[in-house]
């Protein structure tokens, strides 16, 4: 049965590495019959928490960050989230990471979120696949906190420019991920 599924880019770069296998990815999550909406974090303006607790205290989410609002209700409706990045400075990117604080306001606002699918598909210029460390601990634990089930990562070393992961596997890697949702 077809799945409703969230995708949450974290890359400046529309034509980018983590692009191209998010893209790769999302072709092959449609042709299998689920529903993806796209949300690219860094093509947007996005802050991060202000931890004023208010979240849900209106009919929104956030009281701050009517981008994340536009997305909040299809993550609360979706079944599987799957956030794409490039590593930067050995960590998430600072426009993803707001996003992802402001997940928070789902725990805040005690809605059940607990049960869905998460995937991560991120790369770095380095070879040293730990370099991505930084990126995959937090959203496995992340996960973890949330009852989210990790079903996938896609992690792509040794892309540097744009073009690079067309001479890796990277987004085959990405299609398989669709395979597994
Ligand atoms: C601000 C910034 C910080 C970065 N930090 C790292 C890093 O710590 N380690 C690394 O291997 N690559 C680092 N990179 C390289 C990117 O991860 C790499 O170029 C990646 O392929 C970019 O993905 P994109 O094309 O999807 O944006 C950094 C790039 C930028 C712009």
């Amino acid at each position: 049965m077809g799945k409703k599924v969230v995708v949450i880019t974290g890359s400046p770069r529309r034509n980018g590495n983590s692009f191209a296998m998010t893209d790769a990815f999302v072709k092959a999550a449609e042709a299998k019959g689920h529903t993806v909406i796209r949300f690219d974090a860094a093509l947007k303006k996005v802050g991060g928490c202000r931890a004023c607790e208010t979240c849900f205290s209106s009919e929104k989410a956030c009281a701050f960050h009517d981008e994340f609002n536009m997305i909040a209700p299809a993550i609360l409706e979706a079944d599987a989230i799957v956030f794409t990045m490039p590593v930067y400075w050995y960590s998430i990117p600072a426009q993803i990471k707001g996003i992802i604080d402001c997940i928070f306001s789902l725990v805040v606002g005690g809605k059940d979120i607990a049960g869905k699918e998460c995937a991560l598909i991120t790369c770095c210029e380095e070879d040293d696949i730990s370099v991505m460390d930084g990126v995959r601990i937090p959203i496995e634990r992340m996960a973890a906190f949330n009852k989210w089930k990790m079903i996938g990562e896609v992690l792509i070393p040794g892309v540097l420019n744009v073009g690079d992961i067309d001479k890796t596997d990277g987004c085959k890697k990405a299609v398989d991920l669709a395979d597994v949702i």
